[in-house]
């Protein structure tokens, strides 16, 4: 039986299959007893008539002493010759069906004489007929009623396992006022799970509050230093200041600014709320691309390594969220960056969407897709990383309904490819 069967079905299977070999057994034993005992009965009376015959009729000359449905034959008698299809046969009894016709035979050697006795057993034969047919019906019912009986007894007993999946399954459950579901069953194994799920439940429940509280914690405490940091700089651009130092100050301008946003993007996608998704300002494709190459050039001028960017489409006017595009391009650029020893990283910008392509040393292609999980890094990974970024630029696509996809380019590096779905 396999094991990908529903419960409800493999209990139906179950209860069919033990009918069968218990009903099955009983009816072959009905069976065999009776042809055991049809044997030995009638084996026995037709060995007291023979000795009947031999011992005490044929010495006295009188006619043999019969059933009228009893024949007599001797091999030593010409009246009583043996008729030519019991010559072969064993010593012994015998059934012999031939047609309509059914017959016992008996066959003894007495004194090196062969006797044969023959008894008609219509009559029987035809019980014997009856009553296996009735032992046949008895084995079908039992087994239609098995199935019937399975159907029943698997639907009660699958009944409250059904119930609990469908009060689990319901969306409401996760709300904090939904009622346990353990007191609604009985304290078996089906309340135990439901007890189970409730614990679980319950667990999950203050790990979301307590993960809930944390996210507002950080956007409290996270935004006043940030604050604080953004005005200080402020005022100091005020100041007289010598070029180095102007230039120092932009840098945590912008780190300043690119912190407080993302902070907002840990938020939008712990709280996942949608419409949350259009704070932090909106942009198009070609802004968010031409701000990231201007940040990101003189790393790789510093490495050594040619970055470009090209327009391979006429730009659309379409807006994204700004935060989460240049959080998403980001990413990918610092990756290139990271993984590329010489040679070129392309970033290219279509209408709706664009790829970032480098040089550097490829992903295997059974790693493509679990390079996307949280804390997973390759085998060539640089830096201090945790191997969390494609993991959040993923989150990023999926809650913005934008696809992202990678691919290897010959003869070496990757090609990262984002499909921006555009925004209702
Ligand atoms: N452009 C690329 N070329 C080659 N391998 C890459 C590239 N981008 C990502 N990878 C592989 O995918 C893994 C996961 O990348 P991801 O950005 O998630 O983490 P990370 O860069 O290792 O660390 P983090 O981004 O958290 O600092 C990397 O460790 C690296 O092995
Ligand atoms: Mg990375």
């Amino acid at each position: 039986m396999s094991n990908k069967q529903p419960l409800e079905r493999r209990i139906i299977i179950a209860f069919t299959l033990m009918t069968l070999l218990v009903s099955g057994t009983f009816s072959l034993g009905i069976v065999a007893i009776v042809h055991f005992i049809e044997e030995h009965l009638v084996s026995q009376e037709l060995d007291r008539q023979l000795h009947t015959v031999v011992y005490e009729d044929l010495p006295k000359g009188h006619p043999p002493r019969l059933n009228p449905s009893t024949h007599f034959y001797a091999s030593n008698l010409a009246e009583f010759a043996i008729p030519k299809q019991f010559d072969s046969q064993e010593l012994g009894f015998a059934e012999f069906i031939e047609g309509d016709e059914a017959f016992y035979v008996y066959i003894q050697e007495i004194n090196g004489v062969r006797y044969v006795l023959v008894q008609e057993q219509h009559e029987f034969e035809a019980r014997e007929q009856a009553l296996f047919n009735v032992v046949l019906a008895g084995f079908i019912l039992s087994i239609i009623g098995a199935l019937l009986l399975g159907r029943l007894m698997a639907r009660k007993i699958m009944q409250p396992v059904s119930r609990l999946a469908q009060q689990v399954r319901h969306r409401d459950q996760l709300l904090p006022m939904a009622p346990p579901l353990a007191p609604e069953y009985a304290d078996d194994e089906i309340g135990h799970l439901a007890a189970a799920f409730d614990s679980t439940l319950s667990k999950l429940r203050n790990s979301l509050e307590r993960e809930k509280l944390f996210t507002s914690d950080v956007s409290h405490e996270l935004r006043t230093p940030l604050m604080i940091i953004a005005t200080s700089c402020e005022l100091l651009a005020e100041a007289n200041l010598l070029e180095k130092e102007a230039t120092h100050l932009q840098r945590i301008q912008r780190a300043s600014e690119e912190m407080h946003d993302l902070v907002q993007t840990f938020l939008i996608l712990a709280r996942s709320k949608p419409e949350e998704a259009f704070l932090g300002g909106q942009a198009t494709l070609q802004g968010i691309a031409d701000a990231q190459v201007e940040q990101w050039q003189p790393m790789f001028t510093d490495k050594q390594i040619e970055f470009q960017c090209v327009q391979a489409e006429a730009p659309k006017e379409t807006l994204y969220n700004a935060t989460f595009l240049r959080t998403v391009l980001s990413n990918l650029l610092r990756n290139a960056l990271h993984y590329t020893e010489q040679g070129e990283v392309k970033l290219t910008l279509y209408a709706d969407h664009f790829t970032v392509e480098d040089t550097g040393i490829g992903i295997p292609a059974d790693f493509q897709e679990s390079i996307f999980d949280p804390f997973t890094r390759g085998h060539n990974a640089r830096g201090e990383g945790l191997g969390l970024g494609l993991s959040l630029v993923r989150r990023i696509c999926t809650h913005q309904g934008w696809t992202i996809q990678v691919s290897n380019r010959s003869p070496q590096g990757s090609c990262f490819s984002v499909f921006l779905a555009p925004k209702k």
